[in-house]
């Protein structure tokens, strides 16, 4: 079996021969005009996803699921950006997503780290190291409310009662233990990998007497947390830490309910007058590619904080297929 791409200035052969799903990437700074041959194909369905690392969208639909046809060119288009990606399949089921095909690998590159920096690169830049328990104090530093509006942060959350919050990177708890005394009929999970921060975090909901947290030690690629049962996942300065970004997306897409949305806080990477070092900052065009990629809908960017930029984005609800009438 094997897979033509014809870009306007990459041409791409990849066989499939035991792999049936592959991940192809393009990079082209002025655009990519592209169409895809096949030859020798059984029956299976080539996606064209809105994995676009390093800017653009793709400038039609999101996602396109592209049947093989007879006919030697079964599917083109153009993105606007530097870069796009195609993943294919030759399952002749459709998988319910084709994002869970995607291996993400693939997705990762690697530079001489940096100062602070792991070397390993996802969407054009590097990720940082993770902040260290040692660092906890600086957490719970008295001036950060007033240094990072946590408060406006707190509020603008606007949650429900019975809200189940994911706290990912919680750290100390610093927001697991403002947000718990608000959803008195939910709960806030505080995800961390490391177990010192979770020991601190239980430490400190015991001292306020606060009883609807609980701590996960999530893995690097999965925050541990199950399927459908999240309303809100909240990740602050924590997400640009990430050594697996796009495992720790798919997991928590799936933990989200349908409908469900993510709170990402980050130090504005556009503004230099925010004096944080530059891994630990994201634009908000960075954050939107990497998350939409992972198949989140951006909502709206809050700019009321002082130093971060607060992105919302929801998890798709999706319409299932209407029972035939009669
Ligand atoms: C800078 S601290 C922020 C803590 C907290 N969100 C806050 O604002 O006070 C980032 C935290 O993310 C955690 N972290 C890093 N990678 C993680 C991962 N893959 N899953 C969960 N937590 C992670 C680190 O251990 C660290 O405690």
């Amino acid at each position: 079996m094997r897979l033509l791409i014809g870009l306007v200035m990459t041409m791409a052969t990849v066989s499939a021969q035991a792999e049936w799903c592959e991940v192809i990437t393009f990079d082209n700074p002025a655009g990519v005009q592209w169409s895809a041959d096949a030859s020798d194909w059984d029956d299976g369905h080539a996606f064209m996803t809105r994995i676009i690392a390093g800017g653009g969208h793709i400038n039609s639909v999101a996602r396109v699921d592209l049947p093989m046809a007879t006919s030697t060119s079964f599917a083109s288009g153009s993105t606007t950006g530097r870069t796009a990606t195609l993943v294919w399949s030759i399952d002749p089921a459709q998988p319910a997503d084709p994002l869970d095909r995607i291996k993400s690998e693939k997705l990762y590159g690697s530079v001489k780290p940096s100062y602070d920096g792991i070397g390993k690169t996802y969407m054009g830049r590097e990720i940082s190291q993770v902040m260290g328990h040692l660092g906890a104090g600086w957490l719970e530093r008295p001036e950060r409310e007033q240094e990072e509006g946590t408060n406006i942060l707190v509020e603008m959350m606007d949650v429900e009662p019975g809200d189940v919050i994911a706290d990912i990177g919680s750290g100390t708890g610093y927001f697991t233990l403002r947000l718990a005394p608000r959803v008195p009929g939910g709960k806030v999970i505080g995800v961390d990998i490391q177990p010192q921060m979770n020991a601190i975090l239980e430490e400190n909901a015991r001292k306020q007497g606060i009883k609807n947290v609980e701590t996960v030690l999530g893995k690097i690629d999965d925050a541990g947390i199950p399927p459908n049962t999240v309303d809100i996942v909240l990740f602050v300065d924590a997400y640009h830490e990430f050594s697996h970004p796009w495992e720790m997306k798919r997991s928590l897409l799936r933990a989200l309910k349908p409908g469900g949305h993510v709170v990402l806080v980050e130090y504005r990477k556009e503004d230099p007058t925010v004096m944080i070092k530059p891994l630990h900052k994201m634009s908000q065009a960075q954050a939107r590619r990497e998350f939409e990629a992972a198949g989140f809908n951006w909502i709206t960017t809050h700019h009321e904080l002082p130093q971060q930029h607060v992105l919302i984005f929801r998890k798709p609800v999706v319409e299932e297929p209407q029972a035939a009438a009669g």
